[in-house]
């Protein structure tokens, strides 16, 4: 006898998993907020340490809370000589994804406080977590090239130390003040793929580096953190905007996705793009170079016109990042350097209010039947 089909809401389109204090996603006004504040007023007034701050502790800092904040992170940069010879050894091919994966979840090993879950333990593991990613992703980086890492400088804001750690230098003002825009674009998102993967990881009682290494592997995939690379492989397919119009027609032919292009909750368009696309075009002025950016308009004109779709944070980003200097590979870590400080608020909030998650599924398989014997199979 089959049962009858219940509604299932495949994707988990619509559905309200659990109520949130971290951030807020308004679609119908195109608009985000971190406890309470738009993140373009926050891109605007502040660094990325104090919003690191705000989603942690859900007010911003003062200045001595920021300065004991910077002081805690600036202090726990370092990781383990252990960890520089497993990095090493990682092979060269290794996405950069990849290996920030396996030194989270090796940090983990290491950390002191591995088994205690409780939230001053987490909030102390979120901090080393935030300070030692960029310094294993830069290394894991530089090792793939044959080169030494950069040991992390101190005095340095996070967004000097992530160039100094990748580049072994420091960039002009306008394109650090570019960085941590994005990075405070991508810190938090309500209940995306990343951070819910991190939730359920919490909510069996495992450890932050458990949840964060699983929401890693949830970020690498295309469909979410993984698009701001694809976008910029995608701009250098097209070569340049005189190109685009007849790229895209072709790939609308195919029934083809378009990376940095629709979004699950925004369907009039991504409450971030505005400011990141105004920082990626400060940075086509500085390197005085239009190309990306020209071919990016010419897409995005032709998608809303021909598909109504609209671009999501990843399609400014990804060329932002690259007139930046970084290889494409690095976008995706460079997002989970930042998307730490989202992960981990959640983490804290999961596990201070946790019921296990675990969902239903409605069986469409075979009915129930013997198991036939050897020869009869
Ligand atoms: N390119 C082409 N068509 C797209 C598209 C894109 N980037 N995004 C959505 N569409 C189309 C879908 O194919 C679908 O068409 P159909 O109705 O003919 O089947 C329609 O738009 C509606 O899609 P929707 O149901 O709203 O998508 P979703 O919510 O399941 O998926 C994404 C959202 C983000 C996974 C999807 O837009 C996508 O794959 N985008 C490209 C990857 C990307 O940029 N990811 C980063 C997200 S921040």
């Amino acid at each position: 006898m089959s049962e009858a089909t219940p509604e299932i809401k495949k994707g988990l389109v619509g559905v309200y998993a659990d109520v949130s204090t971290v951030s807020k996603v308004m679609p119908e006004t195109n608009s985000l907020t971190y406890r309470g504040y738009a993140v373009q007023d926050l891109c605007e007034n502040c660094s990325f340490e104090e919003v690191a701050y705000l989603l942690w502790n859900g007010e911003l800092p003062n200045r001595d809370q920021l300065a004991d904040f910077k002081a805690a992170e600036a202090a726990e940069r370092e990781i383990s000589p252990a960890l520089h010879r497993v990095i090493k050894d990682f092979p060269h091919s290794a996405h950069p994804m990849d290996a920030i994966r396996t030194a989270v979840s090796f940090m983990g090993m290491e950390d002191p406080e591995n088994a205690d879950v409780s939230e001053a333990a987490t909030r102390r593991k979120a901090i080393r977590l935030l300070a030692k990613i960029p310094t294993a992703i830069a290394a894991a980086h530089r090792a793939s090239k044959g080169l030494d890492p950069v040991m992390p400088d101190p005095s340095q804001s996070f967004g000097e130390n992530f160039f100094n750690l990748v580049f072994g230098k420091v960039p002009q003002p306008e394109v650090l003040k570019a960085f941590d825009v994005s990075l405070i674009l991508y810190a938090e998102h309500t209940f995306n793929a990343s951070t819910y993967t991190a939730r359920l990881v919490t909510s069996t009682g495992a450890d932050i580096h458990g949840a964060i290494t699983a929401g890693i592997a949830a970020l690498k995939g295309p469909l979410h953190g993984g698009a701001n690379e694809a976008v910029m492989h995608m701009l250098k397919e097209i070569g340049g905007p005189d190109q685009a119009e007849e790229w895209l027609s072709t790939r609308f032919d195919h029934k083809a996705l378009v990376m940095g292009f629709g979004h699950r909750v925004y369907k009039n368009g991504d409450s971030r793009v505005p400011t990141m696309t105004k920082y990626a075009e400060k940075m086509a002025e500085v390197v005085g170079d239009r190309r990306w950016m020209e071919t990016s308009r010419v897409l995005a004109t032709k998608m809303l016109k021909e598909k109504n779709i609209h671009p999501n944070l990843d399609f400014p980003a990804g060329p932002a990042y690259y007139l930046m200097g970084f290889d494409i590979p690095l976008f995706t870590p460079i997002f989970v350097a930042s998307r730490i400080t989202g992960w981990a608020a959640h983490v804290i909030e999961q596990a201070a209010d946790n019921r296990l998650i675990r969902p239903l599924s409605h069986y469409t398989g075979p009915e129930q039947r013997p198991v036939p014997p050897m020869d009869q199979r």
